[in-house]
């Protein structure tokens, strides 16, 4: 007899249903699994077998056969354990084969039948719920799953045996408990920064229409202090964004207890990640940084150590909003809609511009170092501004700053302008100005006469690309959303400019 089980292979932040098939027959004592098992998969023979055997299930001496359907997909990870498990409980006939019908079912065994938490809940309870089936996962899954929606049947054991006796009505689970993570209250606040108004500015714009920044600035200006107040002015995740943010934590095995949360992700990698840390890749094309950062903000400090074929591979997500890995045999995508936040000096020695500084490797030092990003990166970067080192007297005798409060509702009131107009354009899936289309942002954000003149000055004077231009456009409708301005006049369109030339270029044309 041929007992079946459900279970998924994840393929990006999908579940791709797999059918588990086991049949125990006369022949040569042993197990096998088939089915492009990777080594993760191969092992859990092991430990089905040292599972079922410390839950007092012994196996008869006959050959056992595990074939995971479709037989060309490949499977990875722990989380075959359970479904193969549950697969041999029911062809012995210790648990009910038909009710294992109705459940998806995702975990890792330990040698004494304890089930281990397993990464991916999340999208298998989401997946198992589009089939119409519930879900059988880990206890320490399970408020993850439940997530999914209230009316998914989720069943999170603590172990095989528990699992057996819920089966038989001796001892009943239930159901568990979506679980909230409770994240402090206090962030870094921005009224802690002296000075420093125009970054400032700059930073409640880029959190107003969600559009790329570069910061340049002298060494202890405060670059990487502006960076790490960002979260605390941008708007939570509303409730489908959590979701999608989540399923891909959830893959990447970074939702700790299976609780999540509706704070923006904010993901600092460090300059010496790879491109697999960062675009997403590795053994199992795990999702990276950028994948990470999904609908909040990706911060790259120290922009110019990063290698630059690295920094390369983010120009591809910045456009699409994703990643794609692709393998030999299969490819695989992440979603990857997010805020480049980037912070650099000027140059090596970091002083490049400073009254009254002249660096001994003369322009060199300054012209080796930006080149270490590339055009095209740049041209994606909407905001590009000058953090200069801080005056003596704001550091001093400081004026009273604004909290983080004051602007994070500014910042909500711009959003929700936004989500407004895209929504009556009948725009779906659209939430910023930065993420709007180009054809899109030309007819929603039409300046007036005179702003339209100073665009197109600018743009022949500057040699705007088409991209720069449209970035402009979007900028400028940002700004316009923050003075609550339905068209945009000359000033949004003057500062908009602004942060699309390089202070160096500006002071050129001067
Ligand atoms: N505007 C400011 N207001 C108050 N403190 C500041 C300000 N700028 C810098 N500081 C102080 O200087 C320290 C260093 O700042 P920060 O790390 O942000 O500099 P940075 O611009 O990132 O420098 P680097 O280029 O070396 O990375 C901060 O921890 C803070 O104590
Ligand atoms: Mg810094």
């Amino acid at each position: 007899m041929v007992a079946r089980v459900s279970t998924v292979a994840f393929q990006g932040i999908e579940g791709v249903l797999v059918d588990v098939q086991v049949m125990v027959a006369p022949g040569k004592i042993g197990m096998q699994i088939v089915g492009l098992p990777d080594k993760a998969v191969a092992e859990s023979r092991e430990r089905v077998q040292a599972a079922l055997h410390a839950s007092g299930l012994a196996l008869p001496p006959k050959r056992v056969t595990v074939n995971l359907a479709p037989a060309d997909l490949p499977k990875e990870g722990s989380h075959f354990d359970l479904p193969i498990a549950l697969g041999l409980m029911a062809a012995l006939g210790a648990i009910p084969g038909d009710v294992l019908s109705d459940y998806v079912v995702i975990g890792e065994l330990n040698l004494d039948g304890t089930i281990a938490p397993i990464a991916g809940a999340l999208p298998a309870a989401i997946g198992a719920n589009a089939l119409g089936k519930g879900l059988i996962c880990p206890a320490d899954s399970g408020p993850e799953a439940a997530w999914a929606g209230a009316e998914i049947d989720i069943l999170a054991p603590r172990s095989l045996i528990a699992l057996a006796n819920h089966f038989r009505g001796t001892q009943v689970l239930s159901r568990p408990e979506p679980a909230v993570r409770a994240l402090s209250a206090n962030l870094p606040d921005l009224a802690d920064i002296r000075g420093q108004e125009s970054a400032k500015r700059a930073l409640e714009v880029a959190a107003a229409g969600g559009h790329n920044l570069l910061m340049v600035g002298p060494p202890g200006s405060g670059k990487s202090m502006l960076a790490s107040r960002l979260p605390s002015i941008l708007p939570a995740l509303c409730a489908p964004e959590l979701l999608e943010v989540s399923m891909i934590h959830s893959i990447a095995g970074q939702l700790s207890g299976g609780k999540l949360s509706d704070r923006r992700p904010f993901r600092t990698p460090h300059h010496s990640a790879t491109m697999a840390a960062l675009v997403g890749g590795g053994l199992r094309a795990k999702p990276g940084e950028a994948s990470l950062a999904h609908k909040g903000v990706l911060f790259l400090d120290e922009l110019p150590e990063f290698a630059p074929q690295v920094l390369d591979a983010l120009r591809q997500p910045l456009e699409t909003g994703e990643c794609v890995i692709a393998r030999a045999n299969h490819r695989v995508t992440y979603p990857a809609d997010f805020q480049l936040i980037a912070a650099m000096n000027p140059c090596r020695c970091g002083l490049a511009g400073e009254p009254g500084h002249s660096c001994a490797r003369g322009p060199r030092c300054l012209t080796e170092y930006q080149a270490r990003i590339s055009g095209p990166l740049m041209d994606r970067i909407d905001i590009r501004i000058d953090v200069p080192a801080v005056a003596a007297t704001d550091l001093i005798r400081p004026m009273a700053a604004e909290p983080s409060a004051d602007v994070a509702r500014r910042v909500r009131r711009a959003r929700d302008r936004q989500r407004e107009r895209f929504e009556t354009a009948g725009i779906p899936g659209v939430a910023t100005n930065a993420r709007c289309s180009t054809a899109m942002i030309e007819a929603l954000a039409e300046p007036d006469p005179s702003g339209l003149q100073l665009l197109r000055d600018a743009a022949e004077k500057f040699r705007f690309s088409a991209r720069g231009y449209h970035r402009v456009l979007k900028v400028a409708r940002t700004l316009a959303d923050l003075d609550g301005a339905d068209r945009l006049g000359r000033i949004h369109v003057a500062e908009a400019i602004s942060y699309r030339i390089p202070s160096e270029r500006l002071s050129a044309a001067a």
